[in-house]
């Protein structure tokens, strides 16, 4: 990508992105419908709706010939990941938003020919952005974030977890999450997996999993997670294809590959 090109749809994504969880502030203690899609608690709020249709508006407005992504409709049904393809989850965490008023975010990736160049996690109650640029590092608002280079072990490591490995055995053996949560130092669940992403790339958090993901919880924050050596994988170990829904983890280099072969893999 254009280095210009790229500098400006930084600086317009942060731009729309502040403007958008600051609608959100504004109106989320007035009256709010939460609707239900593919089952009771998978929650859609009007705010969801909403950001996502400023969002993809002002992105197709200023650039007609950018895909989008999305989560709520409002995005394009795409075959490839040819050209510049906004991936966009208007509200991450939108059960923690409708119960919790906090730990959600606006989660925005900006991919060109399937290579991420550009990611924002903006936890909107905190006002903390997480952002980078491909090959430029990671920030949390405006502090570059270390690399994850010191050495870790498995018995010393904290894993974001949710729960649906103990619901589904079909990826995933369960006997061996059970001995991966039993080896590791503690686990944790925070119900947004783009700002569980970011706490891995922050390094308060050394790995996340999560059965069920799609394009937009994991667009930006396999950028971000990338930019400070983190690793982004399918459970499988495969690359993390963009166009679908897949079971998939981020962590810390020193950990990934023994996670994988010894606990995920060995699953049925
Ligand atoms: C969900 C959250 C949740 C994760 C789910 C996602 P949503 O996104 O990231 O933590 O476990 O798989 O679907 O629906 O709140 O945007
Ligand atoms: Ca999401
Ligand atoms: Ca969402």
């Amino acid at each position: 990508m254009n280095e210009d090109l790229r500098i400006n749809l930084y600086e317009q994504a942060k731009e729309w992105i502040y403007k958008a969880g600051e609608n959100i502030r504004l109106k989320m203690n007035g009256p709010l419908t939460v609707d239900t899609k593919s089952d009771a608690k998978d929650l859609v709020t009007t705010l969801d709706k909403e950001t996502e249709k400023y969002l993809a508006a002002t992105i197709k407005k200023t650039y007609p010939d950018h895909k989008l992504i999305s989560e709520e409709g409002y995005g394009d049904e795409l075959q490839t990941l040819d050209g510049i393809v906004w991936i966009v989850d208007p509200i991450d965490g939108t059960m923690n938003f409708v119960e919790q008023k906090r730990n959600f975010a606006i989660s925005v990736g900006i991919y060109e020919d399937g290579i991420g160049e550009i990611g924002f996690i903006y936890n909107v109650m905190d006002d903390i952005l997480y952002s980078a640029r491909r090959g430029e590092g990671a920030y949390k608002n405006d502090r570059q974030l270390p690399a994850l280079q010191d050495e870790l072990l498995l018995d010393e490591s904290l894993l974001s977890l949710t729960h649906f490995w103990l619901c589904d055995n079909r990826l995933v053996d369960k006997n061996n999450m059970m001995d991966l949560v039993q080896k590791v130092r503690g686990t944790r669940s925070y119900g947004s997996a783009a700002l569980e992403f970011a706490m891995v790339a922050e390094g308060v958090l050394d790995g996340y999993l999560s059965m069920k993901l799609s394009p937009w919880d994991v667009a930006a924050g396999m950028i971000i997670v990338h930019e400070v050596g983190g690793i982004t994988t399918a459970i499988d170990g495969g690359s993390v294809n963009m166009l679908r829904n897949q079971a998939i983890i981020t962590a810390h280099p020193e950990i990934i590959e023994t996670i994988i072969e010894q606990y995920l893999q060995s699953g049925k």
